[in-house]
Parts: C-alpha cells; sequence; structure tokens
C-alpha cells in the first residue's frame, strides 16, 4: 500500500499500518530525504516493538506500482486563524498530481483522500481518476467520531471502547454529530448526560480540529492517522466494517452529486454499500446545511 506525503499525518499513518503488521508500506514526498529517512526510522523500531514490514520512502512512483490502496495526506495543513477551506486552491493542484501519478501506477487500487479541505478533495481526487466512486472517497468521519466519542467517555467516566457514536456530514464546523445513534454500552446518550453537557461536546467536536490547531499551531496527526489506517485496515483485510466515511451521493440522504461523511459498509471492493440511518428531523436539517458548506467549497475548484 502507498502513503503519499510524508508529513505529519502521512509518516503516522505509515507507522500505524507497519505495526499492523500485515503488507509492506511505500511512502511518498516531494521533499528529498524525508520520506526515505522517515521509513529508516519506523523500519528501524522494528526490531524494538516486534513487526515486520519493510517500510520504504521514495521521491518517485515506480515503487508504489500494483498498491492495492493509495491514501493522500499530501497538501499543506492548517495554521492557526485558517480554516480548512483556506487551503483549497494549493492543495487542489497539489491534489491532483498525485492522483495523475498514483492512478498511473496502481491503477486498481482503492483512493483514501485525507488531505483538506476534505471533501472538496475527493471531488479532486474523483474527477481527475475518473474511477468509479465506490474506490474514491475521504477519512474524516472516524476522526470526528474519535473525538465525539473520547468527550463521551470522559464525561461519562466510561472507556472508549463502549461508545458507539457517528459523526456525519462535511469535516467542516457543520459536521453533524449523530446523537439520536450515540450510545454507551447500548445505553443512549441522552439517558445518561443532560442536554446542555451533550450540547456542548457536539460543539466542541464540531469545532475539533480547530482547537488542536490552536494548541499545536499546525493540524493534529496522531488521530487522523490511525483513522486513516481503520480504512486501509477495512479494505485490504476485507473486514465489512461500518465506518463513516466521506463518500459520493447520489441521491442518499436526500443530497446528490456532493461527497460527503455517511456511514458505509467498507471491504475490499471499497465502499460495498451507503448505509441510510434514520435521522431526526433536526439531524437531517443539519445535514442540509452542511451540504451547503461543501458545495461552496466544492464550487471554487476548477478541476
Ligand atoms: P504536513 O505539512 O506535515 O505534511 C504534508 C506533506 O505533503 C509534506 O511533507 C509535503 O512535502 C508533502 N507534499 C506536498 N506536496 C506534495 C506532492 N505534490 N507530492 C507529495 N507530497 C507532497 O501536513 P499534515 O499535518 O500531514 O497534513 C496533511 C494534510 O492532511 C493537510 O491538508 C491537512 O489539512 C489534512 N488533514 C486532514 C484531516 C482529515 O480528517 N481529513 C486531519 C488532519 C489533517
Ligand atoms: C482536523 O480535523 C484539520 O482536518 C484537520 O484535525
Amino acid at each position: 500500500m502507498t502513503v503519499v506525503g510524508a508529513g505529519n499525518v502521512g509518516a503516522t499513518c505509515a507507522q500505524v499500518l507497519a505495526l499492523r503488521d500485515y503488507a509492506d508500506v511505500v511512502v511518498v514526498d516531494i521533499k528529498e530525504g524525508l520520506p526515505q529517512g522517515k521509513a529508516l526510522d519506523i523500519n528501524q523500531m522494528a526490531p524494538v516493538l516486534g513487526y515486520e514490514p519493510n517500510v520504504v520512502g521514495t521521491n518517485g512512483y515506480e515503487e508504489t506500482a500494483g498498491s492495492e490502496v493509495v491514501v493522500i495526506t499530501a497538501g499543506l495543513p492548517r495554521q492557526p486563524g485558517m480554516s480548512r477551506d483556506d487551503l483549497v486552491s494549493t492543495n487542489e493542484k497539489i491534489v491532483k498530481s498525485v492522483t495523475e501519478e498514483a492512478i498511473q501506477h496502481s491503477p486498481d487500487a482503492v483512493l483514501i483522500v485525507v488531505s483538506n479541505p476534505l471533501d472538496a478533495m475527493c471531488h479532486v481526487a474523483k474527477n481527475v481518476s475518473a474511477w468509479p466512486k465506490e474506490r474514491v472517497f475521504g477519512m474524516a468521519g472516524i476522526l470526528d467520531t474519535a473525538r465525539f466519542s473520547t468527550f463521551i467517555a470522559w464525561e461519562t467516566g466510561s472507556s472508549a471502547k463502549d461508545v458507539t457514536a457517528m459523526v456525519l456530514g462535511g469535516h467542516g464546523d457543520q459536521m453533524v454529530p449523530v446523537v439520536s445513534a450515540t450510545t454507551v454500552g447500548g445505553v443512549p446518550l441522552t439517558k445518561l448526560v443532560p442536554q446542555d453537557r451533550i450540547d456542548a461536546m457536539v460543539e466542541r467536536t464540531a469545532k475539533g480540529g480547530g482547537e488542536l490547531v490552536n494548541l499545536l499551531g499546525t493540524s493534529a496527526w496522531y488521530a487522523p492517522g490511525a483513522a486513516a489506517a481503520q480504512l486501509v485496515d477495512a479494505i485490504v483485510l476485507d473486514e465489512k466494517r461500518l465506518l463513516p466515511c466521506t463518500a459520493y451521493l447520489e441521491g442518499e440522504y436526500g443530497i446528490s452529486d456532493l461527497y460527503m461523511g455517511v456511514p458505509v459498509k467498507l471491504g475490499a471492493a471499497g465502499i460495498e454499500e451507503i448505509v441510510q440511518l434514520d435521522l431526526s428531523d433536526e439531524e437531517q436539517g443539519q445535514l442540509r446545511t452542511s451540504a451547503e458548506a461543501v458545495r461552496e467549497v466544492v464550487g471554487v475548484l476548477t478541476t
């Protein structure tokens, strides 16, 4: 499998995938020395932690040939004061050129986009590749859901492992944490936490990326890298996982011709099904608002 971009998110994703111990990883970046150095470092962690896969760092695409999955993390991250959408024109050019190169060498791969603004960059990858929507999608919902789940675990004093949540919509401040589908050990969140505390967690989740940018001076990478790796697992191991994913909608949830975060079933073929949740009227309305925000950014694309 291939990870394009050996920066914070790409290198973390490669590291998590190497630890999973089921396949070799090729990391590509335009910066000379960076992917080679990160790959060498991750390989040298293997004897300490006891895993086998080989990680290759490169500035070209020859070594990526025949990858089952290509994860695209190349592009600028946010800095304080920037929204994800401020990155659109720079990252559009980068995602376009990376997609062109990657598909040439791995014509049967599944493309997972991570670069921001995520929903719009999925459109770029789909338009440039002209691949079926099942094989071109984005990672955001796993990360946004992980943030929501973390806050719920803290609030309820429960293990994060027992929290089941789902955050849908675009990867922007209008994202939609679906409270009606959120449980802790099977108990609805609304039975465990008062509404004002739920509202505060929803708000913190929606602004979760910005919170980290303000703390770090750049965007987060540990949870994003691990979240991208989880999608790779689901595909390469044909896991049939039901995960939130940025998928191309053609009428599902009343939204057409737009990439948005929705629950999907993932396996070797990529997206095998878009799962339709029963949303409350309020949640459905929030999803429409989120779709409008995504459409505005997509409208700026030239690809
Ligand atoms: P970073 O700056 O650490 O790494 C980006 C890497 O991309 C750099 O090493 C750079 O040299 C490389 N790059 C630039 N142009 C390239 C090209 N044409 N070909 C190959 N490599 C190229 O940034 P970081 O933190 O890793 O973030 C990467 C992207 O992921 C950003 O756009 C960020 O906003 C996005 N992101 C998305 C998340 C999501 O949930 N979808 C979460 C976190 C970050
Ligand atoms: C995040 O949510 C900025 O998309 C990035 O951390």
